[in-house]
């Protein structure tokens, strides 16, 4: 069995290191695939990718292919792509619209938009007295065992039991409140379409790198002291004195020192999820912001508006596949493919009711920090092929995540760094005390 060729799993994980074969052991990857990826609340995608009835989107949830679809009923519905004849993808396409129902290119069985049986050709005389027919429920296709959707983030789940989406989520939530309160609207609504990066590393090294907030300041710091000397340079041109928002975005990957990102504060939290505080001085008194302000007092009333500009995220993770960046509107979901192999979809979202030039904050920081083309990006895809190929290597057992250990609180199951410990490891240390959770109990 697949068990008896796997290390033992409750020796690879110490409460500060873990051993490398949990990032490059192919029938570990597969058992994570069947325990967490298979089992847990995936993040499929945004209502408003799927407007009209028929429009579907094709979206991996551990190894297998799924589509998330508009039914006429309005509802969304997520579906294995396939048909339950002999087997067909029932979608080759990404996305597209299946009009009024789906229909196998193969031979043509149709069925509804939640996956029910339609129509078999000359069912009467190809069927009759057979097991195959309308009631018999492989007829149809398969379902994912549980959907749910939260202000418009639609997640399924391949297991039929297990914590419903809002106690899955818990706290991090916080990631969809946050980026659809800062609508006048209250919701956000997506840009129909993403990067997409396949990075040759394993998927838990680009989640460990979201929280880590040791290496910008390294990583990212020629990419922000050019930024930097670029906007000094405007800065000293222009009228205002000021050079546009968008170099802030880059410049702040020189400017925010570590011992600034230790002021930052790490907020772990069961099932593997964490938040990073500290809010990248966003809010300028400019025209477009001041604007902005003024619809949302409007919407909201001042003291609520207060509140929310107020919350203090960086990023949220929710374990095992999303990272989300709600004061800016992006989010990147991560798609196991293989062991050394991870796609990232990177995606972003309109603040519905807010200005154009909000919006354009948002492009500008999707471009610019999260786009595969920007500088900041390919730093980090240099490091997570190189630690996949060092952690493939014997150079050495075990990947440390030491960094203020045992200086961590922890109150009602919430793990908090200490002050001024921002960069801080419990991040990385908390994702893997979940891991060893998730694949040791197996749900
Ligand atoms: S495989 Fe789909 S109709 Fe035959
Ligand atoms: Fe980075």
């Amino acid at each position: 069995m697949l068990q008896e060729r796997v290390p033992d799993l409750s020796k690879l994980v110490e409460p500060d290191r873990v051993r490398r074969e949990v990032y490059v052991d192919p029938g570990i990857f597969e058992l994570e695939m069947q325990r967490i990826h298979e089992r847990y609340w995936i993040y499929c995608g945004h209502e408003s990718q799927v407007p009209k009835p028929g429009d579907y989107y094709a979206v991996q949830i551990g190894r297998q292919p799924m589509l998330m679809v508009r039914g006429a009923d309005r509802k969304v519905h997520v579906l294995y792509n396939r048909c339950p004849h002999r087997g067909n993808m029932m979608c080759g396409d990404r996305h597209g619209n299946t009009g009024e129902f789906f229909r196998c290119s193969y031979h043509a069985w149709t069925f509804h938009h939640d996956g029910a049986l339609r129509t078999i050709p000359m069912m009467d005389s190809g069927y009759a007295g057979t097991r195959f027919g309308p009631d018999n429920p492989d007829c149809s296709m398969k379902k994912a065992a549980r959907i749910e959707s939260y202000r418009g983030f639609v997640f399924a789940s391949l297991a039929a039991d297990g914590p419903t989406l809002v106690e899955f989520l818990g706290e991090s939530k916080i990631a969809f409140d946050d980026m659809c309160d800062r609508a006048p609207e209250g919701e956000v609504e997506i840009v129909p379409n993403c990067f997409r990066v396949i990075q040759h590393s394993n998927w838990k090294i680009f989640l460990e790198n979201q929280l880590d907030a040791l290496h910008p300041s390294v990583t990212h710091q020629s990419t922000g002291r050019a930024a930097h000397e670029v906007e000094k340079q405007i800065a000293k041109r222009a009228k205002k004195g000021e050079a546009p928002l968008s170099y802030h975005m880059l410049s702040a990957f020189a400017t925010v020192t570590i011992d600034k990102w230790d002021n930052f504060q790490t907020l772990n939290y069961p099932y593997g999820h964490c938040i990073l505080t500290g809010y990248m001085g966003l809010r300028p008194q400019d025209p477009d912001t001041l604007a902005y302000d003024k619809i949302m007092i409007k919407a909201y009333g001042k003291k609520r508006f207060d509140e929310i500009v107020g919350v203090n995220i960086h990023h949220v993770l929710i374990y095992p596949g999303l990272s989300v960046q709600s004061p800016l509107q992006q989010l990147r979901a991560v798609r196991p493919l293989g062991v050394d192999r991870t796609l990232t979809e990177i995606w972003h979202f309109r603040l519905k009711g807010a200005p154009e030039p909000i919006y354009r904050r948002s492009l500008a920081y999707y471009n610019l920090v999260n786009s595969p083309s920007t500088l900041v990006n390919a730093d980090d895809l240099e490091n997570f092929w190189k630690i996949h190929q060092g952690l493939a290597s014997e150079g050495g057992d075990w990947v440390s995540f030491g960094r203020h250990f045992g200086r961590d609180t922890e109150k009602s199951g919430v793990v908090e760094t200490g002050p001024n410990m921002g960069t801080s490891e419990a991040p990385m240390r908390n994702q893997m005390k979940a891991w060893a959770q998730y694949m040791g109990n197996g749900r």
